[in-house]
């Protein structure tokens, strides 16, 4: 595939730096109407270097704008991902209202390399909504008890036990802390022995509740790298309950939030109340750092609503995009009763969206199918469910650009969780991404791709004829 224009790449409705390197969203806090998105950032290199936050505030979720850095390296380190809270009794003393970001300091001398201590939490704070920021004295207030991975903490306010909880990665462990301040942490408990997967390090991790019928469950996010089901990253997820101490996970199978290849570290906004609004990175460790992009590498996943949903007897976490993003969906159109017969082509009405658009799909049966996402070029994307393995799928192996690593030629399969006979997806398509949400979000895959060209093309197929109950499409404005 041929080389592209400097910002061919650049996504439309995703956030993306507009220059430099991002990883991991970080410090997720909503305060007084605005979204706050800090990341992992080197600003000055397209691969990944010296860690920064940088920011960017929204006040829809969609539309992002950059911010100057939050958090520079300093004596103690590179700043490593992490989290943000509103201490809104003023807790730490850093006045009332202030946001607190809690974030891992990594200071990777031939010293520290040696004993492994070189990772230790850190405190930072704002009392002008992100602004400005100053660095605790008093850091690292969690220093390093002797564990090489020890990191990304992720701080809530834990209601009944009145105090913060803490939730560490901990080499291939989650480590909870308890602080009343913010400043002294209690270890409280470890989870993770025997459960899940351990085919890397665990980092990244989450812990929040959800209901639904007012049965209310805790949720621990565990992002993995490597050992995920597509291949390096990826974010498996633990239901069960948290008693102020220790969680308990309710299930043994291992659970993924994303079966694509393309969504790491993400976890959730603070102080949002009983919404938990999810962003990742929309991205794999794998290849990160060799992705065509130009001027800046990496971004992020569009800003999901976690659900807690029951199937039979089981509970699962399932995705959606928020519904904010109809402010930029524009006009849709809808097909009703639509009969395939082998090969149904809607590239007429696709092509004036120039490979932007959200389509919504609904079958009236269980039946195999795939959706040919492609353009002159002769690039194509894939993506179906079989009906066989009852599974959905996203094959990137033809979409463009592929060789720049041996591995990103794949096709990524997330299992189908709910029961019913239709099959629902929605498809978010962007430059350089397709994020898929089956059946409201129990099963999704986020991958991205590099085309030669937008992919304006689609074409519906399967092998036997079916009947497509409705078929919703629109252009992002
Ligand atoms: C996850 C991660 C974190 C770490 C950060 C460094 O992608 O490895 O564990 O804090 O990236 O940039």
């Amino acid at each position: 595939a041929q080389e592209r224009t400097k910002e061919a790449y650049r996504p439309q409705f995703h956030f993306s730096p507009k220059k430099g390197w991002m990883n991991d969203p970080n410090g997720m806090v909503y305060l007084n109407g605005k979204y706050h998105l800090f990341f992992q950032h080197s600003p000055n290199t397209t691969i990944w270097g010296p860690m920064h936050w940088g920011h960017a505030i929204s006040t829809d979720l969609v539309h992002w704008q950059e911010q100057p850095i939050a958090l520079y390296p300093d004596s103690l380190g590179t700043i490593f991902s992490g989290s943000a809270v509103v201490d809104k009794n003023n807790t730490a003393g850093f006045g009332q209202n202030a946001i607190v970001a809690i974030f891992t300091h990594h200071n990777k001398t031939i010293e520290d390399a040696k004993t492994g201590l070189h990772q230790y939490q850190s405190l930072a704070y704002s009392n002008d909504e992100g602004k400005t920021w100053t660095k605790y004295k008093g850091n690292p207030v969690l220093p390093n008890p002797g564990i090489w991975d020890f990191r990304d903490p992720k701080v809530m306010w834990h209601e009944s036990s009145n105090q913060w909880i803490m939730t560490l990665a901990t080499k291939q462990s989650i480590t909870f802390y308890g602080s009343k301040n913010l400043k002294d942490w209690n270890r409280l408990s470890e989870f993770g022995e025997g459960l899940g997967a351990h085919g890397g390090v665990w980092e990244c991790p989450d812990l929040f509740s959800l209901s639904v019928n007012g049965i209310k469950k805790w949720v621990l996010l565990v992002s993995i790298n490597p050992g995920a089901p597509s291949g390096g990253s990826g974010t498996q997820y633990f239901i069960g309950q948290f008693d102020g101490k220790t969680f308990t996970a309710e299930h043994t199978d291992t659970r993924w939030i994303d079966y694509g290849a393309d969504n790491y570290a993400g976890i959730t906004w603070s102080n949002t109340g009983d919404r938990k609004i999810f962003i990742g990175w929309m991205n794999n460790w794998t290849y990160a750092n060799l992705i065509p992009e130009q001027g800046f590498r990496g971004a992020a996943t569009i800003a999901r609503d976690l659900k807690l949903k029951k199937v039979g007897d089981d509970f699962y976490l399932a995705s959606v995009p928020v519904k904010e993003l109809s402010v930029i969906t524009g006009k849709a159109n809808q097909l009703n009763s639509v009969k395939v017969n082998k090969n149904y082509d809607l590239s007429a009405k696709i092509a004036p969206f120039e490979g932007k658009y959200q389509l919504e799909l609904t079958t009236a049966e269980r039946a195999s199918f795939s959706l040919h996402l492609s353009n002159s070029k002769g690039d194509e994307l894939i993506i179906g469910y079989d009906k066989v393995s009852n599974t959905f799928y996203t094959d990137r192996t033809k979409s463009g650009q592929v060789n720049f690593e041996s591995s990103f030629a794949r096709k990524t399969i997330a299992p189908r969780i709910a029961k019913g006979n239709q099959i629902s997806l929605k498809l978010l398509l962007d430059a350089t991404s397709s994020e898929v949400f089956a059946d409201e979000g129990l099963a999704t895959l986020t991958n991205t791709f590099f085309s030669s060209a937008p992919l304006s093309r689609l074409h519906i197929k399967s092998s036997k004829p079916f009947m497509v109950q409705k078929i919703k499409y629109s252009g992002m404005k």
